[in-house]
């Protein structure tokens, strides 16, 4: 995590367990977590130039100024409009301008062309920023009782959504930057995670557990009802695959070779010309990576990172493994038994990102925010680099379609000794 992120992060690293506070200070225990996840975002976007915040490098990544406005928007719409009487939009455009996929909430922008939308520009939105702030922090001072109880769901979802944007305001200025010439870095002090050194593999058995989040303290929606499933037996591999063994990979024609391919994952090789992870650059027979601390020279030892699904499953296929399921790995990592299952690279599993038994998405437009979603995506586990410190968790779903790679993602390999 670059150090102008990690220095916030620190400090409040279970910002937004807060919630769980004794009733009789929930009032200042919300209002901190709130103050420290707004700060977060502030001080991810602090090392970029006005000029870095507008840029839109392809329709999947957003700008960091629209990151900084439509988390605000969200506050704004979901908390306040509703539940603070007296309160007064901003800006009555912004709503259209930063609403992201809720249709239940109005029109919106097209999402490839947020990278059009010079003004408002950065100072502007952080004023927006600052009159959703102050609102937010009065109606948690000085509403009713009742009135937080009722709103500080809201709040709470609020600020796991901020979080899960501050992760994309790395992965998408990393986008943009790796497709500047000069390679800028975003943080030159940045340093990748130290990684466990554990190898080998855990022996899963076979048995029935409960996977899913049972009830105890915030999950998204999608991590539950838990539910009993049969895993195993299974072997999870400790570690995670690392650059070595992709190079290995490359050096043995993986890339070149369809019968390891699914044929939507060949037809991207194809159409991409995929020859190597997302921002890895040969420079004179060196095999170079952008960074958030801009070029460098791939570290063998460490965890192969922007990879997509279909580049995880080719290499699966090659070392004669399979990727674990999403079960099989949350059963694995709540045994403790993986190593850098958290804060290195999310990991791709076999999982096809669908509904648990009995879900129900949440009622009215934030019903919108994951079930939608619910069809040809593939599911990643953990947490990376990038994501805030007290957001990731063992029932953790994330989601991204299988060609993605800009986030990232890495994979470990599950072996059934067949
Ligand atoms: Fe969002």
């Amino acid at each position: 995590m670059p150090s102008a992120a990690s220095s916030a992060a620190r400090h409040h690293s279970n910002d937004v367990e807060a919630f769980s506070a004794a009733p009789e200070s929930f009032r200042a225990a919300s209002a901190g977590a709130y103050r420290a996840v707004r700060a977060e975002t502030e001080a991810r976007a602090a090392p970029l130039a006005p000029e870095d915040q507008v840029v839109q490098s392809m329709p999947d990544a957003s700008p960091t100024k629209w990151h900084r406005a439509h988390t605000t928007w969200f506050f704004e719409q979901f908390l306040l409009v509703p539940s603070a009487r007296r309160y007064r939009r901003f800006d009555e455009r912004f709503a259209y301008l930063f609403n992201s996929y809720y249709v239940a909430a109005g029109p919106r922008h097209a999402r490839p062309e947020r990278g059009l939308i010079t003004r408002p520009g950065a100072t502007e939105v952080a004023a927006y920023r600052a009159h959703v702030d102050r609102a937010v922090v009065e109606l948690l001072a000085y509403a009713s009782t009742g009135e937080v109880e009722k709103t500080l769901p809201i709040v709470e979802i609020g600020l796991h959504h901020e979080q899960q944007h501050q992760e994309l305001m790395l992965t998408d200025i990393l986008h943009a930057f790796a497709h500047n010439p000069i390679a800028p870095a975003y943080d030159a002090d940045w340093r990748p995670p130290a990684c466990g050194r554990a190898s080998g593999w855990f022996d899963l058995a076979e048995g029935i557990h409960t996977v899913g989040h049972d009830g105890g303290g915030f999950a998204f929606d999608n991590e539950g009802p838990a539910h009993r499933v049969l895993v195993g037996p299974v072997r999870i591999a400790r570690s995670l695959v690392t650059n070595a063994e992709w190079l290995a990979f490359m050096a043995d024609g993986g890339y070149a070779n369809p019968t390891l391919w699914l044929s939507d994952g060949w037809a991207n090789v194809a159409a991409e010309g995929w020859n190597a992870p997302g921002y890895w650059r040969e420079i004179d027979g060196r095999w170079f990576s952008m960074t958030l601390a801009g070029l460098g020279a791939i570290d063998p030892a460490a965890p192969v990172s922007h990879v997509s699904y279909y580049e995880a499953d080719a290499f699966a296929r090659w070392a004669g493994k399979q990727l674990p399921t999403e079960a099989e790995w949350e059963v694995a990592a709540k045994s403790g038994e993986l190593s850098d299952a958290f804060g290195v690279v999310w990991q791709w599993t076999r999982s096809a990102y669908a509904a648990y038994p009995g879900f129900r998405a949440a009622e009215g437009a934030l019903g919108e925010y994951n079930g939608k979603f619910m069809v040809n995506q593939m599911v990643l586990r953990g947490s990376s680099l990038a994501t805030p410190n007290g957001h990731a968790r063992a029932t953790y779903r994330n989601f991204f379609y299988p060609s993605a790679r800009w986030q990232f993602s890495g994979l470990r390999l599950a072996d059934y000794g067949r």
